[in-house]
């Protein structure tokens, strides 16, 4: 294979940390003989374990002397929960190193010129839009530190509808469908809702595919009133799954204290900025939010989404359904951001559509 597959291949190994490595990136290492041969594969599989390339070159073993690392990271350079892996690839005789971005994390980068510094050949860009998507969430970190990574899943008709006139949404997409979304919430760090989804659906978030997150996504609702009943079995198991209501800074005090009681950890923030903040100050780097239409349309019209994960359903819904986004402003086609497609696949009948803001 040339080097570009053999990026694929890494990205693909790249995967099987996720749920298991955040806050630390998905990599993945594919060790390439000077005649084309995989000769190893690696990748970092836990958190604070071992990294992609030590597997990898380990794998290889003496048919790496000579050969060419190919890695969806640039490798580190500093001694952290393991050793710099730029120590790895010198003794371990690699004559080219390819790698697809650049380290952001200031404490780790500077492998690649230490590498070229001792005479490797060093070369980083190849897939770098894929493997910059694959990590988003692992760069925005470094990049945007006021708020979370901020992804939206709805599942929607064809006339982009999330739920029926009655608001029932059960099911919009099908079993596949349903399951990927699990695999998608074990590499969050948290789940979130709006209010009134909260009431109507009283989903339960949690991640229960074959993957188990190495930390389980807590619960954000988005409730500004804070009148969440304690019936719902959002709140009974509060206690057991982490859950957080962003309520306004009016909020009854009463609603705030009935819910605290409950187990649930209540957070007054004056705007949905303010609570994205607290949130990023809480530890969650990452929220995924599910719906409804209301607080998917306010994050839209404030430009605060990075993400969107759309599956679209095979079905019409009508002009009664309930839209997926509402209140969004209004912008002349010649003004308005055209958002990157990421990724498109079929996930039985419904089809998954991965796309990022610009
Ligand atoms: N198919 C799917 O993927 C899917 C996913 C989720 C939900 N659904 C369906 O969608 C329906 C509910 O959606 P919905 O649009 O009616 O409601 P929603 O978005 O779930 O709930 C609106 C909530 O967000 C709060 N909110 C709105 N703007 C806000 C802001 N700027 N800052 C803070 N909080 C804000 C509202 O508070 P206030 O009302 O107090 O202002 C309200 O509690 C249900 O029928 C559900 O079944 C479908």
């Amino acid at each position: 294979v040339d080097e570009r597959a053999a990026m694929t291949l890494a990205l693909e190994l790249a995967w099987r940390g996720w749920g298991r490595v955040h806050p630390n990136p998905l990599v993945g290492a594919v060790v390439l003989s000077g005649d084309g041969r995989v000769v190893g594969e690696g990748w970092h599989a836990e958190f604070g374990g071992r990294h992609a390339e030590p597997i990898a070159l380990e794998a290889a073993g003496d048919r790496a002397r000579g050969a060419t690392l190919v890695v969806t990271l640039e490798p580190c350079n500093h001694q952290g929960k393991q050793p710099p892996c730029t120590d790895v690839v010198l003794a371990a005789g690699v004559r080219r190193v390819v790698a697809a971005v650049p380290d952001p994390n200031p404490d780790a980068s500077g492998g690649a010129a230490r590498l070229a510094g001792q005479g490797l050949e060093v070369r980083i860009g190849l897939e770098r839009e894929a493997a910059e998507a694959q990590n988003a969430i692992f760069l925005h970190r470094f990049r945007e530190t006021a708020r979370p990574f901020v992804a939206l899943k709805l599942a929607t008709s064809l006339d982009h509808r999330i739920a029926d006139a009655a608001g029932q949404s059960r099911w919009i997409s099908g079993e596949s469908a349903r399951a990927y979304v699990h695999w998608l919430r074990a590499g969050f760090d948290a789940v979130g809702v709006g209010g009134r989804t909260a009431r109507v659906d009283d989903p339960s978030l949690t991640a229960r595919g074959p993957l188990v997150p190495r930390v389980p996504p807590r619960r954000v609702v988005f409730d500004p009133s804070a009148d969440l009943g304690t019936e719902l079995d959002l709140v009974r198991t509060a206690h057991e799954v982490p859950t957080i209501v962003l309520a306004s800074v009016d909020a009854r005090t009463a609603n705030l204290r009935r819910l605290a009681l409950a187990g649930v950890a209540v957070h007054q923030a004056g705007s949905l900025e303010d609570g994205l903040a607290l949130l990023r100050r809480e530890g969650i780097g990452s929220l995924l939010v599910e719906g409804g239409g209301r607080l998917v349309g306010a994050l839209l019209a404030r430009d605060l989404v990075d993400r969107y994960y759309w599956v679209q359903s095979p079905l019409w819904l009508g002009d009664r359904g309930v839209p997926a986004t509402a209140d969004v402003p209004s912008v002349p086609i010649a003004r308005t951001d055209r958002w990157k497609v990421v990724e498109r696949r079929a996930l039985g009948e419904d089809t998954l559509l991965v796309l990022d803001r610009r």
